[in-house]
Order: C-alpha cells, then structure tokens, then sequence
C-alpha cells in the first residue's frame, strides 16, 4: 500500500487549452481505455458521453507522471463519476471490463470497420448494421447503394487505414506547393492537423493555402485540383466552395463546427520510395489529404482552428464563450461584450486576445 503521503498530488487546470499536452503521454494504459469508450459513445451518436470521456481521457494525458492510485486524482476536474470507475478498473485489474466488453461486441466491431469506410458516418453504419450487414464482405454483396466517396473509400480501404508516415506527408506537401506555385505565384502552403503538432502518423495529411494578397485566394482551389487531377496524382476529390460570405448566422457564428472556406476532400495517389514497396509490388498509395484555402486576413485563424487537436478546438471555443463572452471560429473572433471582430495575424495574438498562455502546436495534443 501507498501512504498518503507519498502519492504526488496534481494541479491541473479544467480547460484543456490552458494545459501543455505533448505526445509524451505516461498513462496510456488509462487514456487508452477512456478514448475506446469515447470512441465507442461518438459511434452511438452518444454525443454528450462521448465529450466527457474525452474530456478525462485529455485531463489524464496532461498529468506529468504515471497515476498509480487513485487517491492521486483527488481534486482534478474532468473526471465524472463513470471515468472514475473506467480509471479504478484499470488501475486495480489491469483492464476495464466495459472496455473490453466493449471492444469484443458486434456491434462495436461492426461499426469500426464499417465508419473505416471513408464516407461512412456513424449514421450510415448504423443503417447498414441495421440491415444486417456487419463487414466489407457483406456489404460488397449487399447491393447497396454507394455515393461516390464511400465507393472509393471501399477501393482504397486497406490503404485508407494504413497511418500515414511524416515522410508521406512531406511528400505530398512538395507535390500540393509544386501544384499552388503552378496556377498562382506567391501563394503559400502550411501544413496543418497531427503533424503540425508533431505526430509522426496520421489518418490523413491536412494543408492550408493562401496568398498574401487579400483576395488573390478566391478561385484557387479549383484550379490547384485540376493542376494535381492533370498530372495523375487525384484518385478522388470533392471541392466545396466559400460559403463564409453568404451565411446569414454571422462569421464567427457557425451553425456547426464546420467551418465555411474553401476546401476540397481528397485522396491522393502517392508514388511509393523503392524502400517503400511491399511485397504486392503495387508502386503506388492511396492517402487521405484535406485541402484548405484561406483569405490571409483570416490565416491566423484558420491555422489554429485546422491544428486541433479536435479536442483542443472545441475547449478554445468553450473558455472563449463561456469565460470571455467571445466567439471563436476558423474564421474570426468576436468579442460580444465590445460587439466588434478582433484582428490577429498569428496564432500568439488570438490566445492573447483569449487571455490565454500560449501554447505551441506541439502541446495541444489534447
Ligand atoms: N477540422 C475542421 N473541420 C473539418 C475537419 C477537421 O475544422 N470538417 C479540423 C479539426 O478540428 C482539427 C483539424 O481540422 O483541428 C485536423 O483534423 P483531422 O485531420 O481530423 O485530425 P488530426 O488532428 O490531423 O488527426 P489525424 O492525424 O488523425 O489526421
Ligand atoms: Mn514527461
Ligand atoms: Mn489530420
Ligand atoms: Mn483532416
């Protein structure tokens, strides 16, 4: 046994963006256990559920040593009754029975493998579970109907959810400036999402693109993705336009989370490196790539809004209204208390503006 005195107490603040979260994680036998059921909520349209286990499971990754007891999480915030119980299970048996439960269920398996699917949601698979179909195989001979995403999805799916390397992502970052230098000179790429933060695998690779002249960014997107569909390097796209302008509900007021710029799903077709190619001797890979165009005058947004983590946006938004009276989005701040937009051109001024420390890209691995 422990005694009280020798367990290390923490002091951890309750918004995940007033914490440093590196990669460096020390209980991922507990986060790990918290995300499934996460996961596993957020699968079940479980909403609500699934943002306070992420919300624990976030708490827990910030603690800057491994909990052992759990008298040690006396006082922390984020931590509800039932991640309690997730926590002490694991910490007194190794495992969470409900997380193991969890993961042995059809319908837990059947819906991992089939939201696998790019252009399957939650809603789809439950659908497809629904009417009895459980895995790709039955799917295939289901004689559903597929959109066009969740047919190439289903083409590329062994690629699909194959992690995406660092090195990948570079290289598709050499191929996505070689395509924006080619229809607009000036224009600018950053790299954006996990590996911004320093994650060295991703689902997919997610890029921003302006130009530093106010309005030069307005068509560009559909002519980057006929450069890249040109030289071959497209198996599937899906460009959707600026809304931002012509939304009635205000910039900095989205009806969702979704933000309204320019932006084009996509799948590139990678060329492997000789070191690279697999015994099935295919010379090529399909990868996730998200494409994002942005007026410079809202870059800076843009830039912390598409870093994440997921988590780590949704908690900047939360101090923002809840503890500033402000509204934040990928676009713009306000600040309702003043009724006026607050300009920023780096990411530093916007978390000033929120009365925030900053914190670098490489700790918002919340
Ligand atoms: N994002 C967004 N709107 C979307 C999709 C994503 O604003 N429709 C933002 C997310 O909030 C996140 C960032 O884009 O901040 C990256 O999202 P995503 O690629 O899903 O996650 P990553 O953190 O990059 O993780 P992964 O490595 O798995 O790709
Ligand atoms: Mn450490
Ligand atoms: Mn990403
Ligand atoms: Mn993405």
């Amino acid at each position: 046994q422990i005694s009280e005195a020798e367990v290390a107490l923490f002091s951890v603040s309750s918004y995940a963006c007033q914490r440093r979260t590196t990669l460096d994680n020390h209980n991922s036998n507990l986060t790990d256990a918290l995300s499934l059921l996460a996961e596993n909520a957020e699968l079940n349209n479980e909403d609500g559920r699934g943002v306070a286990f992420r919300r624990a499971a976030a708490l827990m990754k910030a603690l800057p040593t491994q909990v052992i007891s759990m008298s040690q999480l006396r006082g922390l915030p984020c931590l509800g009754e039932h991640s309690l119980r997730v926590i002490k299970d694991v910490l007194e048996n190794g495992v969470s029975s409900e997380v193991e439960s969890t993961k042995q269920s059809k319908r837990y398996k059947a819906l991992k493998i089939l939201t696998g699917i790019f252009g399957v949601g939650a809603k789809t698979a439950d659908r497809w579970i629904r009417e009895g179909i459980y895995n790709l195989e039955q799917l295939r001979h289901s004689g559903q109907t597929l959109n066009r995403a969740q047919k190439s999805g289903l083409e590329h799916y062994d690629d699909l959810n194959e992690p995406v390397t660092k090195a990948e992502a570079d290289a598709i970052g050499e191929i996505v400036q070689k395509a924006v230098d080619s229809v607009l000179t000036g224009s600018q790429v950053a790299l954006t999402g996990g590996f911004r933060r320093g994650k060295l695998t991703g689902h997919d690779v997610d890029f921003l693109i302006t130009h530093p002249e106010e309005g030069k960014e307005v068509g560009l997107m559909p002519k980057v993705v006929a450069w890249l569909e040109s030289q071959g390097f497209l198996l599937y796209q899906k460009t959707t336009r600026n809304s931002y302008l012509e939304s009635k509900d205000g910039p900095a007021r989205p009806a969702s989370n979704m933000d309204r710029f320019e932006r084009c799903f996509s799948i590139f077709k990678l060329t492997k490196g000789k070191e690279q190619e697999t015994a099935s001797h295919k010379i090529w890979r399909a990868v996730r790539v998200d494409l994002v165009v942005s007026p410079i005058s809202q870059f800076a947004f843009a830039v912390l809004g598409w870093t994440g983590s997921k988590l780590f946006e949704r908690e900047l938004r939360r101090w923002a209204g809840h503890e500033k009276n402000m509204s934040l989005s990928s676009h713009a701040l306000f600040d309702n208390t003043q009724n006026k937009y607050l300009r920023a051109t780096s990411e530093e001024e916007i978390f000033a503006y929120l009365g925030l420390e900053y914190i670098p890209p490489s700790e918002r691995n919340a």
